[in-house]
Protein backbone atom coordinates (compact mmCIF):
# COMPACT_ATOMS: atom_id res chain seq x y z
CA UNK A 1 0.00 0.00 0.00
CA UNK A 2 1.52 3.46 -0.60
CA UNK A 3 -0.81 5.93 0.58
CA UNK A 4 1.32 9.67 -0.74
CA UNK A 5 2.50 11.19 -3.80
CA UNK A 6 6.39 12.55 -3.51
CA UNK A 7 6.75 16.26 -5.14
CA UNK A 8 9.19 16.05 -8.27
CA UNK A 9 12.51 17.20 -7.56
CA UNK A 10 16.04 16.74 -8.90
CA UNK A 11 16.54 14.32 -5.87
CA UNK A 12 13.25 12.61 -6.28
CA UNK A 13 13.77 11.81 -9.76
CA UNK A 14 17.22 10.74 -9.40
CA UNK A 15 15.85 8.40 -6.50
CA UNK A 16 13.02 6.70 -8.99
CA UNK A 17 15.48 6.03 -11.71
CA UNK A 18 17.49 3.68 -8.98
CA UNK A 19 13.95 2.25 -7.89
CA UNK A 20 13.60 1.82 -11.60
CA UNK A 21 17.29 0.10 -11.67
CA UNK A 22 15.72 -2.33 -9.13
CA UNK A 23 12.85 -3.50 -10.90
CA UNK A 24 10.21 -1.36 -9.02
CA UNK A 25 7.18 0.33 -9.86
CA UNK A 26 7.21 4.15 -10.42
CA UNK A 27 4.72 6.43 -11.77
CA UNK A 28 5.39 9.56 -13.05
CA UNK A 29 3.58 13.22 -15.12
CA UNK A 30 3.53 13.02 -19.01
CA UNK A 31 2.23 15.94 -20.87
CA UNK A 32 -1.10 13.34 -21.40
CA UNK A 33 -2.08 11.41 -18.25
CA UNK A 34 -0.04 9.88 -15.52
CA UNK A 35 2.15 6.47 -16.38
CA UNK A 36 3.11 3.80 -14.05
CA UNK A 37 6.16 2.75 -15.50
CA UNK A 38 8.65 0.46 -14.68
CA UNK A 39 12.04 -0.98 -16.30
CA UNK A 40 10.56 -1.55 -19.97
CA UNK A 41 13.70 -4.12 -20.80
CA UNK A 42 12.94 -6.25 -17.60
CA UNK A 43 10.21 -8.70 -17.60
CA UNK A 44 10.23 -9.51 -14.00
CA UNK A 45 9.41 -5.32 -13.41
CA UNK A 46 7.03 -5.22 -16.84
CA UNK A 47 4.86 -8.15 -14.64
CA UNK A 48 4.43 -5.99 -11.88
CA UNK A 49 2.87 -3.42 -14.22
CA UNK A 50 0.51 -5.95 -15.06
CA UNK A 51 -0.28 -7.17 -11.83
CA UNK A 52 -0.61 -3.27 -10.00
CA UNK A 53 -3.00 -2.59 -12.88
CA UNK A 54 -5.00 -6.14 -13.22
CA UNK A 55 -4.55 -5.95 -16.72
CA UNK A 56 -4.53 -8.82 -19.02
CA UNK A 57 -1.10 -9.82 -20.05
CA UNK A 58 -1.78 -9.93 -23.74
CA UNK A 59 -2.78 -6.50 -23.88
CA UNK A 60 0.72 -4.57 -25.11
CA UNK A 61 2.29 -1.41 -23.12
CA UNK A 62 3.65 1.66 -24.51
CA UNK A 63 7.64 2.08 -24.07
CA UNK A 64 8.75 5.84 -23.21
CA UNK A 65 12.08 7.07 -24.13
CA UNK A 66 14.11 10.28 -24.09
CA UNK A 67 15.38 10.65 -27.74
CA UNK A 68 14.37 9.22 -31.46
CA UNK A 69 18.13 7.74 -30.83
CA UNK A 70 17.15 5.05 -28.54
CA UNK A 71 13.66 4.92 -30.06
CA UNK A 72 15.17 3.47 -32.91
CA UNK A 73 17.33 0.68 -30.40
CA UNK A 74 13.93 -0.62 -29.93
CA UNK A 75 12.13 -1.04 -33.97
CA UNK A 76 13.17 -3.15 -36.60
CA UNK A 77 12.45 -0.57 -39.05
CA UNK A 78 11.93 3.38 -39.12
CA UNK A 79 9.99 4.27 -42.48
CA UNK A 80 10.66 7.84 -43.59
CA UNK A 81 7.07 8.15 -41.95
CA UNK A 82 8.45 7.37 -38.88
CA UNK A 83 11.55 10.35 -39.22
CA UNK A 84 9.05 13.01 -40.32
CA UNK A 85 6.22 12.54 -37.58
CA UNK A 86 8.86 11.50 -34.92
CA UNK A 87 10.76 15.05 -36.42
CA UNK A 88 7.66 16.84 -36.06
CA UNK A 89 5.62 16.25 -33.27
CA UNK A 90 8.39 14.50 -30.38
CA UNK A 91 8.55 15.18 -27.62
CA UNK A 92 4.76 15.06 -27.37
CA UNK A 93 1.53 13.53 -27.26
CA UNK A 94 2.24 10.89 -30.19
CA UNK A 95 2.98 6.82 -30.08
CA UNK A 96 3.95 5.19 -33.20
CA UNK A 97 3.50 1.64 -33.48
CA UNK A 98 6.89 -0.18 -36.14
CA UNK A 99 7.85 -3.84 -35.94
CA UNK A 100 9.60 -4.48 -32.88
CA UNK A 101 13.49 -5.14 -32.46
CA UNK A 102 14.32 -8.56 -30.90
CA UNK A 103 15.29 -6.61 -27.43
CA UNK A 104 11.87 -5.83 -26.81
CA UNK A 105 10.60 -8.45 -24.43
CA UNK A 106 7.23 -10.21 -25.24
CA UNK A 107 6.03 -9.03 -22.18
CA UNK A 108 5.93 -5.29 -23.71
CA UNK A 109 4.23 -6.83 -26.68
CA UNK A 110 1.93 -9.24 -25.89
CA UNK A 111 3.59 -11.58 -28.15
CA UNK A 112 2.93 -9.40 -31.30
CA UNK A 113 5.83 -8.55 -33.64
CA UNK A 114 4.95 -4.68 -33.09
CA UNK A 115 6.11 -2.19 -30.40
CA UNK A 116 4.17 1.05 -29.25
CA UNK A 117 7.17 3.71 -29.14
CA UNK A 118 6.98 7.66 -27.56
CA UNK A 119 8.75 10.36 -26.22
CA UNK A 120 6.34 12.07 -23.51
CA UNK A 121 6.68 15.89 -23.29
CA UNK A 122 6.88 16.62 -20.12
CA UNK A 123 9.84 17.54 -17.88
CA UNK A 124 9.90 15.46 -15.21
CA UNK A 125 9.16 12.28 -17.41
CA UNK A 126 12.05 13.45 -19.66
CA UNK A 127 14.53 14.06 -16.76
CA UNK A 128 13.55 10.45 -15.42
CA UNK A 129 14.13 8.91 -18.70
CA UNK A 130 17.21 10.58 -18.72
CA UNK A 131 18.90 9.86 -15.47
CA UNK A 132 17.59 6.15 -16.07
CA UNK A 133 19.33 6.05 -19.22
CA UNK A 134 22.48 6.80 -17.39
CA UNK A 135 21.98 4.24 -14.82
CA UNK A 136 19.84 1.83 -16.25
CA UNK A 137 18.05 0.92 -19.87
CA UNK A 138 16.45 3.91 -20.03
CA UNK A 139 13.56 2.41 -21.39
CA UNK A 140 10.39 2.93 -19.36
CA UNK A 141 7.23 0.56 -20.29
CA UNK A 142 4.03 2.73 -19.01
CA UNK A 143 0.59 2.54 -19.57
CA UNK A 144 -1.88 4.96 -17.83
CA UNK A 145 -1.37 4.64 -14.25
CA UNK A 146 -5.10 3.49 -13.30
CA UNK A 147 -6.44 -0.23 -12.49
CA UNK A 148 -7.95 -2.17 -15.50
CA UNK A 149 -11.70 -0.41 -16.57
CA UNK A 150 -11.05 2.27 -14.73
CA UNK A 151 -10.78 6.31 -16.04
CA UNK A 152 -6.99 7.78 -16.07
CA UNK A 153 -5.55 9.33 -14.03
CA UNK A 154 -4.68 13.43 -14.38
CA UNK A 155 -3.38 14.00 -11.34
CA UNK A 156 -1.23 12.43 -8.66
CA UNK A 157 -3.88 12.16 -6.10
CA UNK A 158 -6.08 10.15 -8.90
CA UNK A 159 -3.07 7.76 -8.71
CA UNK A 160 -2.83 7.49 -5.19
CA UNK A 161 -6.31 6.61 -4.71
CA UNK A 162 -6.99 4.54 -7.91
CA UNK A 163 -3.38 2.75 -7.32
CA UNK A 164 -2.39 2.98 -4.61
CA UNK A 165 -3.73 -0.05 -2.44
CA UNK A 166 -2.05 -2.24 -5.19
CA UNK A 167 1.22 -0.35 -4.65
CA UNK A 168 4.57 -1.16 -2.55
CA UNK A 169 5.63 1.22 0.04
CA UNK A 170 9.09 0.66 -1.67
CA UNK A 171 7.11 2.01 -5.54
CA UNK A 172 6.56 5.73 -6.11
CA UNK A 173 4.46 8.35 -7.28
CA UNK A 174 6.38 10.97 -8.84
CA UNK A 175 3.99 14.58 -8.74
CA UNK A 176 4.25 16.61 -11.35
CA UNK A 177 1.08 18.42 -11.40
CA UNK A 178 -1.72 17.80 -13.55
CA UNK A 179 -1.24 17.13 -16.90
CA UNK A 180 -1.40 19.55 -19.40
CA UNK A 181 -3.39 17.39 -22.20
CA UNK A 182 -5.52 15.09 -20.21
CA UNK A 183 -6.11 12.49 -22.78
CA UNK A 184 -4.03 9.52 -23.68
CA UNK A 185 -1.20 9.89 -26.52
CA UNK A 186 -2.92 9.32 -30.61
CA UNK A 187 -1.33 6.08 -31.35
CA UNK A 188 -0.35 5.38 -34.72
CA UNK A 189 -0.06 2.68 -36.65
CA UNK A 190 3.08 2.54 -39.29
CA UNK A 191 3.53 -0.92 -39.40
CA UNK A 192 1.18 -1.50 -41.87
CA UNK A 193 0.87 -0.34 -45.75
CA UNK A 194 -0.46 2.67 -45.08
CA UNK A 195 -0.31 4.85 -41.61
CA UNK A 196 -3.59 4.25 -39.43
CA UNK A 197 -4.54 6.26 -36.38
CA UNK A 198 -5.62 3.29 -33.93
CA UNK A 199 -6.80 5.63 -31.04
CA UNK A 200 -7.29 9.78 -31.60
CA UNK A 201 -5.64 11.25 -28.65
CA UNK A 202 -3.55 14.08 -27.77
CA UNK A 203 -2.53 15.28 -31.36
CA UNK A 204 -4.92 16.08 -34.00
CA UNK A 205 -5.10 14.06 -36.90
CA UNK A 206 -5.00 17.25 -38.97
CA UNK A 207 -1.59 17.80 -38.32
CA UNK A 208 -0.77 13.88 -38.60
CA UNK A 209 -2.30 14.58 -42.14
CA UNK A 210 -0.52 17.79 -42.58
CA UNK A 211 2.72 16.32 -41.35
CA UNK A 212 2.52 13.31 -43.41
CA UNK A 213 0.99 15.30 -46.35
CA UNK A 214 -2.07 13.04 -46.60
CA UNK A 215 -4.91 11.95 -45.74
CA UNK A 216 -4.71 9.23 -42.47
CA UNK A 217 -7.72 6.56 -41.91
CA UNK A 218 -9.05 6.31 -37.87
CA UNK A 219 -9.38 2.36 -37.42
CA UNK A 220 -10.53 1.78 -34.03
CA UNK A 221 -12.94 -0.99 -33.02
CA UNK A 222 -15.59 0.92 -34.21
CA UNK A 223 -13.88 1.62 -37.99
CA UNK A 224 -14.23 0.00 -41.13
CA UNK A 225 -11.31 -2.55 -40.45
CA UNK A 226 -12.53 -5.79 -38.85
CA UNK A 227 -11.66 -7.02 -35.31
CA UNK A 228 -9.35 -9.99 -36.41
CA UNK A 229 -6.85 -7.86 -38.62
CA UNK A 230 -6.14 -5.63 -35.88
CA UNK A 231 -3.36 -5.61 -33.62
CA UNK A 232 -4.61 -6.24 -29.93
CA UNK A 233 -5.11 -2.76 -28.16
CA UNK A 234 -6.82 -2.35 -25.21
CA UNK A 235 -8.09 0.99 -25.78
CA UNK A 236 -10.07 -0.45 -28.49
CA UNK A 237 -12.54 -1.92 -25.57
CA UNK A 238 -16.04 -0.94 -26.27
CA UNK A 239 -15.98 0.03 -22.37
CA UNK A 240 -13.08 0.98 -21.53
CA UNK A 241 -12.32 4.41 -19.56
CA UNK A 242 -15.23 3.97 -17.87
CA UNK A 243 -16.05 5.42 -14.37
CA UNK A 244 -17.99 4.19 -11.91
CA UNK A 245 -20.96 5.80 -12.31
CA UNK A 246 -23.24 5.48 -15.34
CA UNK A 247 -22.56 7.38 -18.12
CA UNK A 248 -25.00 9.37 -20.60
CA UNK A 249 -23.90 10.60 -23.19
CA UNK A 250 -27.03 12.98 -24.25
CA UNK A 251 -27.31 15.99 -26.95
CA UNK A 252 -27.13 19.39 -25.20
CA UNK A 253 -30.82 19.86 -26.75
CA UNK A 254 -32.35 17.46 -24.88
CA UNK A 255 -30.16 17.46 -22.01
CA UNK A 256 -32.42 19.52 -19.25
CA UNK A 257 -35.24 17.54 -20.36
CA UNK A 258 -33.72 13.94 -19.48
CA UNK A 259 -32.23 15.39 -16.57
CA UNK A 260 -35.52 16.29 -14.74
CA UNK A 261 -37.35 12.79 -16.49
CA UNK A 262 -34.28 10.75 -14.97
CA UNK A 263 -34.88 12.69 -11.01
CA UNK A 264 -38.81 11.80 -11.09
CA UNK A 265 -37.71 8.29 -12.20
CA UNK A 266 -35.40 7.10 -9.98
CA UNK A 267 -35.90 9.80 -6.44
CA UNK A 268 -32.89 8.26 -4.72
CA UNK A 269 -29.64 8.49 -6.50
CA UNK A 270 -27.34 11.10 -7.36
CA UNK A 271 -26.94 12.31 -10.55
CA UNK A 272 -23.80 14.48 -11.93
CA UNK A 273 -23.73 16.45 -14.86
CA UNK A 274 -21.48 17.70 -17.15
CA UNK A 275 -23.22 20.06 -19.08
CA UNK A 276 -21.20 22.85 -21.47
CA UNK A 277 -20.28 26.19 -19.67
CA UNK A 278 -23.52 28.20 -20.60
CA UNK A 279 -25.97 25.33 -21.87
CA UNK A 280 -29.22 26.57 -20.35
CA UNK A 281 -30.18 23.85 -17.69
CA UNK A 282 -33.78 24.99 -16.68
CA UNK A 283 -34.42 24.44 -13.25
CA UNK A 284 -33.37 21.08 -12.52
CA UNK A 285 -30.24 22.38 -11.81
CA UNK A 286 -31.35 23.33 -8.34
CA UNK A 287 -31.70 20.23 -6.89
CA UNK A 288 -29.77 19.01 -3.84
CA UNK A 289 -29.06 15.52 -5.71
CA UNK A 290 -27.06 16.90 -8.29
CA UNK A 291 -23.51 18.02 -8.86
CA UNK A 292 -23.01 20.11 -11.59
CA UNK A 293 -20.06 21.02 -13.17
CA UNK A 294 -19.87 22.71 -16.34
CA UNK A 295 -17.06 21.87 -19.23
CA UNK A 296 -15.29 23.98 -21.71
CA UNK A 297 -16.38 24.56 -25.18
CA UNK A 298 -13.17 24.30 -26.17
CA UNK A 299 -11.87 20.63 -27.08
CA UNK A 300 -8.55 21.26 -25.78
CA UNK A 301 -9.35 22.76 -22.57
CA UNK A 302 -12.56 19.97 -22.42
CA UNK A 303 -9.84 17.16 -22.92
CA UNK A 304 -7.51 18.80 -20.11
CA UNK A 305 -10.90 18.40 -17.68
CA UNK A 306 -11.87 15.19 -18.89
CA UNK A 307 -11.01 12.66 -16.83
CA UNK A 308 -10.09 15.01 -13.49
CA UNK A 309 -14.16 15.57 -13.42
CA UNK A 310 -14.95 11.89 -13.60
CA UNK A 311 -12.41 11.03 -11.18
CA UNK A 312 -13.62 13.82 -8.86
CA UNK A 313 -17.26 12.63 -10.02
CA UNK A 314 -17.18 8.96 -9.08
CA UNK A 315 -15.02 9.85 -5.52
CA UNK A 316 -18.68 12.36 -4.81
CA UNK A 317 -20.48 8.99 -5.42
CA UNK A 318 -22.55 9.77 -7.92
CA UNK A 319 -25.00 6.97 -9.65
CA UNK A 320 -24.89 8.28 -12.92
CA UNK A 321 -23.25 11.12 -14.65
CA UNK A 322 -25.27 12.87 -17.73
CA UNK A 323 -22.52 14.25 -20.53
CA UNK A 324 -23.52 16.15 -23.17
CA UNK A 325 -22.24 15.32 -26.36
CA UNK A 326 -19.85 17.55 -28.15
CA UNK A 327 -19.99 18.38 -31.50
CA UNK A 328 -19.07 15.34 -34.12
CA UNK A 329 -16.06 17.32 -35.66
CA UNK A 330 -12.03 16.54 -35.86
CA UNK A 331 -11.27 18.71 -32.92
CA UNK A 332 -13.36 16.57 -30.86
CA UNK A 333 -12.52 13.32 -32.07
CA UNK A 334 -10.87 12.20 -29.06
CA UNK A 335 -12.61 13.39 -26.63
CA UNK A 336 -16.24 11.30 -28.65
CA UNK A 337 -14.04 8.56 -28.29
CA UNK A 338 -13.67 8.29 -24.41
CA UNK A 339 -17.01 9.80 -24.08
CA UNK A 340 -18.51 6.82 -26.08
CA UNK A 341 -16.34 4.34 -24.37
CA UNK A 342 -17.38 5.27 -21.17
CA UNK A 343 -20.95 5.85 -22.33
CA UNK A 344 -20.47 1.88 -23.37
CA UNK A 345 -19.63 0.41 -20.14
CA UNK A 346 -21.54 -1.99 -17.95
CA UNK A 347 -23.11 -0.38 -14.23
CA UNK A 348 -22.50 -3.36 -12.17
CA UNK A 349 -20.18 -2.51 -9.94
CA UNK A 350 -17.31 -4.38 -11.44
CA UNK A 351 -14.53 -3.22 -13.22
CA UNK A 352 -15.04 -2.69 -16.96
CA UNK A 353 -12.48 -2.25 -19.95
CA UNK A 354 -8.52 -1.60 -19.37
O1 LIG B 1 -0.60 8.92 -23.40
C1 LIG B 1 -0.36 7.72 -23.31
O2 LIG B 1 -0.25 6.97 -24.31
C2 LIG B 1 -0.22 7.12 -21.91
C3 LIG B 1 1.03 7.73 -21.27
C4 LIG B 1 1.32 7.15 -19.92
O3 LIG B 1 2.12 7.59 -22.15
N1 LIG B 1 -0.14 5.71 -21.95
C5 LIG B 1 -1.20 4.92 -22.23
O4 LIG B 1 -0.92 3.56 -22.13
O5 LIG B 1 -2.29 5.36 -22.55
P1 LIG B 1 -2.07 2.46 -22.08
O6 LIG B 1 -1.36 1.17 -21.88
O7 LIG B 1 -3.09 2.83 -21.09
O8 LIG B 1 -2.63 2.50 -23.52
C6 LIG B 1 -1.74 2.16 -24.55
C7 LIG B 1 -2.46 1.57 -25.70
C8 LIG B 1 -3.13 0.29 -25.32
O9 LIG B 1 -4.45 0.33 -25.81
C9 LIG B 1 -2.28 -0.75 -26.02
O10 LIG B 1 -3.02 -1.87 -26.38
C10 LIG B 1 -1.77 0.02 -27.22
O11 LIG B 1 -1.50 1.28 -26.71
N2 LIG B 1 -0.54 -0.58 -27.76
C11 LIG B 1 0.66 -0.71 -27.15
N3 LIG B 1 1.51 -1.39 -27.93
C12 LIG B 1 0.85 -1.69 -29.07
C13 LIG B 1 1.17 -2.40 -30.26
N4 LIG B 1 2.34 -2.94 -30.45
N5 LIG B 1 0.21 -2.50 -31.21
C14 LIG B 1 -0.99 -1.97 -31.02
N6 LIG B 1 -1.37 -1.30 -29.92
C15 LIG B 1 -0.47 -1.16 -28.95
MG1 LIG C 1 -4.98 3.13 -20.35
Amino acid sequence: MLDSATPASEESIARAASLLVQGRLVALPTETVYGLGADGLSVPAVMRIFQAKGRPADHPLILHVASEREAKTLTANWPQSADRLAKAFWPGPMTLILKRAPVVPDAVTGGQDTVGVRIPGHPVALALLKQFSQQGSGVIAAPSANRFGGVSPTRAIDVILGLGPFLDEQDMVLDGGACQVGVESTIIDLSGEVPRILRPGGLSRTAIEAALASTVDISTHEGNVSASTLPRVSGSLASHYAPRAKVHLVAPEVFASLVTTRLQQQPSRRLGLMPFVGQRLDDCSENPRLIVRNMPDDADRYAHELYATMNDLDRMGVDELFIAQPPQTTAWEAVSDRLRRAAASVNDGSAVGE
